[in-house]
């Protein structure tokens, strides 16, 4: 047993029941865990308000890797401020990690619009629209001013587009597609353009492409099996990340992985999906994504050969229930999996 560290975070809603099948399949896959279980988000938020308490945080650093299930009140509640718990949680934990890239993996299921697809989005994850640059002047009155930039740095940009291609020249494709608006963000697309360039003439194995955010999104729901991985900045990546688990079968099934390569601290998995306060403990969660982002996480820790098993057991796994229909329960889909690893 290896004995990683690993902070799970729960979370809210269908959170806590899609981490206990993920934990239940590493388990299953030989691989140790030292579990720290830490209750944040909207519920906490509620009974404590507390989002992150700076010890927490202090605390998250020392860890091996965080698992988290998914953060949030059901939609439409008022009780937690919009913006309270992604700008003071999710977002604070990913720039205070510097958990630079969210690589999100999608592989088309049967009967799906883009079945037998197999392509990944690098999502640039600390800074574009996200950094909250900007800011309000004579707020409601007819005279308001709203501004929120969108701030890209070389360093950032770079480290993201480097891992694109370390990624892509690994993959049997070797295939880049950046995807961005330099037609009309000509400031911030001029600087990715021409840093995907550079990184591009450094990796002369890896084949190029580059369109525009709009013409990429006809050919996400059109001909996705063009791609093979796609980088982008971090708002175009949240828009076309959620189009990506459409087509691909679900956004139950779309895992993440938020990731500190250059591996200063842990890097953080959670399933792209949201809390689902209308189906908590009905069965009727999809673990998939969570079990494929813990499988994420068990590659990044270096547990190589069981993150592998575990990734070929979700990917047969979700390929013979779209084909096959029929109702999974969260929990037969978790002990599917273990079975298979
Ligand atoms: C995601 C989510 C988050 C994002 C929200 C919850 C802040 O939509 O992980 O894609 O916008 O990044
Ligand atoms: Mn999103």
């Amino acid at each position: 047993m290896a004995g990683y560290k690993v902070a799970v975070i729960g979370g809210d809603g269908i959170g806590p029941e899609v981490v206990a099948e993920a934990l239940k399949v590493v388990a299953a896959a030989g691989v140790g865990l030292e579990t720290v279980d830490y209750a944040l988000g909207a519920a906490h938020y509620l009974t404590s308000g507390e989002v992150l308490p700076d010890s927490v945080l202090e605390e998250l650093r020392g860890v091996d890797a965080i698992l988290l299930g998914a953060i949030g009140p059901p939609i439409g509640s008022t009780d937690v401020p919009s913006g309270l718990l992604e700008r003071g949680l999710l977002l604070k934990l990913r720039f205070e990690l510097d958990l630079y890239v969210n690589l999100r993996p999608f592989n088309g299921v049967p009967g799906s619009i883009a079945p037998g697809t197999d392509f990944a989005v690098v999502r640039e994850n600390t800074e574009g629209p996200y950094v909250g640059e900007g800011g309000q002047l004579r707020r409601g009155t007819p005279h308001e001013v709203a501004t929120q930039g969108s701030v890209n740095t070389r360093h950032g940009v770079e480290r993201c587009i480097r891992f694109a291609f370390g990624l892509a020249a690994q993959r049997e494709r070797q295939s880049v597609t950046l995807v961005h608006k330099t037609n009309v963000l000509t400031f911030s697309g001029d600087l990715w353009q021409r840093t995907f360039n550079e990184v591009a003439a450094e990796h002369p194995e890896v084949s190029t492409a580059y369109q525009h955010v709009d013409a990429a999104s006809i050919y996400l729901a059109t001909d996705a099996g063009r791609y093979d991985v796609i980088v982008t900045d971090n708002l175009f990546g949240d828009i076309l990340t959620d189009l990506a688990g459409a087509v691909t079968g679900g956004i139950g099934l779309a895992a993440s992985a938020n990731l500190n390569p250059a591996k200063t601290g842990p890097s953080m998995f959670e399933p792209v999906h949201g809390a689902a306060h209308d189906i908590v403990g009905t069965g009727k969660a999809n673990p998939l994504a969570a079990i494929r982002s813990a499988a994420m996480m068990l590659d990044h820790l270096g547990e190589t050969d069981a993150a592998a098993r575990m990734t070929k057991a979700v990917l047969e796994l979700q390929d013979e229930i779209a084909a096959a229909g029929g109702e999974w329960s969260t929990q037969a889909i978790g002990d599917a999996v273990a079975r298979r690893v």
